[in-house]
């Protein structure tokens, strides 16, 4: 893996990020595999991470999937937190400050900000790729579409 691409903003180079997930994903589409391997690579490619990772749809709650960082709650039920948020309205949760977040839930208590995107295929919700960072207010619009983008990526790499 090459080192951390940012152009000279300090943001990520995302079009590059993209094209490296395409070349890491390339003949593996087991979704255990893919799903580490991608939250291992949001971790150490995009800045000011401190959780990069996946909960899976279950039921009506979402279950904790490979991650990177601390520890984390396991379950979470629909509608609760910002990652609950996500999975019952269906779309992306971009918060700048978690502790304004009603019903946020603290699993690491560095989190400042939290981005929050919903994975579908073909219709189907199969969980939420959540990012938290230490710095209020990381993520940016431009962020959000371009993690989106490599979450797109990830779905139609990978059997699902
Ligand atoms: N903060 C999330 C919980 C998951 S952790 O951030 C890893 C939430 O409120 O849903």
């Amino acid at each position: 893996m090459i080192d951390l691409q940012h152009n000279e903003q300090g943001l990520a180079d995302y079009p590059l990020l993209a094209a490296q997930l395409q070349a890491l994903l390339a003949g593996e589409r087991d979704f255990i595999a893919n799903a580490a391997q991608f939250s291992a690579f949001l971790f150490q490619q995009v800045h000011n991470l401190n959780w990069a990772g996946f909960y899976l749809v279950r039921g009506e709650e979402l279950l904790l999937g490979p991650f990177q960082g601390k520890v984390a709650c396991v379950r979470i039920p629909f509608g609760r937190g910002v990652c609950g948020a996500a999975a019952a309205s269906g779309l992306t949760q971009r918060v700048d400050d978690v502790h304004a977040f009603a019903g946020h839930i603290a699993c690491d208590s560095a989190s400042r900000s939290e981005l929050v995107v919903p994975l579908f295929k073909e219709g189907r919700l199969l969980g939420v790729l959540d990012l938290d960072s230490p710095l209020p207010a990381r993520f940016s619009a431009a962020d959000q579409a371009a993690l989106e983008g490599l979450a797109a990526v990830f779905v139609e790499l990978t059997d699902c």
